[in-house]
């Protein structure tokens, strides 16, 4: 069947696409080299025991550990722009045309690097990207679940500045979803908002129950989700997402990956989501811990559904419409 290549190809949007999960086996080894730094024999013996160990993960917190441990080879603003220009080249092979692209401060500046050695770096490898390639990026900073909400608060005054200035449009909330349902960051986003963060967006409902995107959206007010994996669970719920047109971001791959759909991406409500008119884009998450970036995220779904081209076309412009770029760049992409 037809997978999205060849003549008119689709044009790809990619909204939920964490940086520190595009560092490869093989960068983080370089870097480690490059560091000096003594990689844990017990997690990183060899690149291939590394890559088999990634397609064992029993869920997300087992990923998180090797997501947090990773980056401690990430030191200098050359690190972080050698990550991002990575990201952009191998993702302009996928036929991506725009990006917005998360990172974690906290899991930085918590090791002792400089927030704006992070943000610099990062912001210089996706314009060298944009510049070789012509796809357009945005950042979006994730606060972290799993620390305290005064360090969240903290991460997110800190990076005033970088918002005022453009370098990070908006703020997102990642890692352990066990135990810290939404309603627990309320203040995190009171304070984005005091701040014009122009976009605030939410990890809710990957491995945490329907209810939990319900809270994400009504009692926070986001309205875009990251996953929502689990409002499928809740035909009511998926009625109103369709109606207040809540985007989700779907990573198919990584749900397989993270035992949400452990047989395979089969299990994704994607057909229930066209169904009931629910908007959302598909994307990679932490494409060198999942097996796959853009575009093997795309051919998944279509393995598991075949879908008609008139279903992919409305697929990729839903991923233009719920971008968060200018109108200009929408009617560019559409
Ligand atoms: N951090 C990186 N990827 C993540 C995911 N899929 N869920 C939660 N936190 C993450
Ligand atoms: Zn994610």
């Amino acid at each position: 069947g037809w997978d999205g290549r060849g003549e008119r190809p689709l044009k790809r949007c990619e909204h939920h696409i964490h940086i520190e999960g595009t560092l490869e086996p093989k960068m983080l080894f370089a870097l480690a080299e490059r560091h000096n730094i003594a990689l844990d024999s017990s997690m990183y013996s060899t690149i291939p025991a590394l890559e088999e160990r990634y397609r064992n993960f029993a869920n997300l917190d087992d990923f998180l550990a090797y997501f947090n441990k990773a980056m401690d080879v990430l030191l200098d603003e050359e690190d972080f722009a050698a990550l991002a220009f990575a990201y952009m080249q191998r993702v302009h092979a996928d036929g991506l045309v725009h990006a917005e692209v998360f990172f974690d401060p906290q899991a930085h500046t918590g090791r002792g690097v400089a927030l704006s050695v992070v943000v610099n770096g990062l912001k210089k490898g996706l314009k060298q990207g944009e510049l070789e390639f012509g796809i357009s990026t945005e950042l979006i900073m994730c606060f972290v679940k799993h620390l305290p909400v005064e360090s969240a608060l903290e991460a997110v005054a800190e990076m005033k500045p970088f918002v005022e200035k453009g370098d990070v449009i908006g703020l997102g909330a990642d890692s352990s979803e066990k135990n810290n349902p939404p309603s627990k960051f309320a203040a995190v986003y009171s304070l984005a908002r005091e701040l014009h963060f122009p976009r605030l967006t939410m990890h809710s409902g990957e491995e945490g129950p329907a209810d939990w995107v319900r809270q994400t959206v009504f009692d926070l007010g986001i309205n875009r989700v990251d996953h929502g994996f689990h409002a499928a669970d809740d035909e009511k719920l998926l009625e109103e997402l369709a109606r207040r047109e809540t985007f989700l971001t779907l990573c198919p791959l990584s749900n397989v990956r993270l035992q949400v759909t452990p047989e395979g991406v089969h299990q994704s409500p994607i057909p229930l989501l066209l169904a009931k008119g629910v908007k959302f884009s598909l994307n990679s998450d932490d494409p060198a811990y999942f097996g796959g970036y853009i575009l093997d995220n795309y051919l998944a779904v279509h393995a598991a559904f075949n879908f008609p081209k008139s279903t992919w076309r409305r697929i990729a412009q839903n991923g233009i419409d719920g971008s968060w770029c200018s109108d200009a760049r929408k009617a560019e992409l559409s």
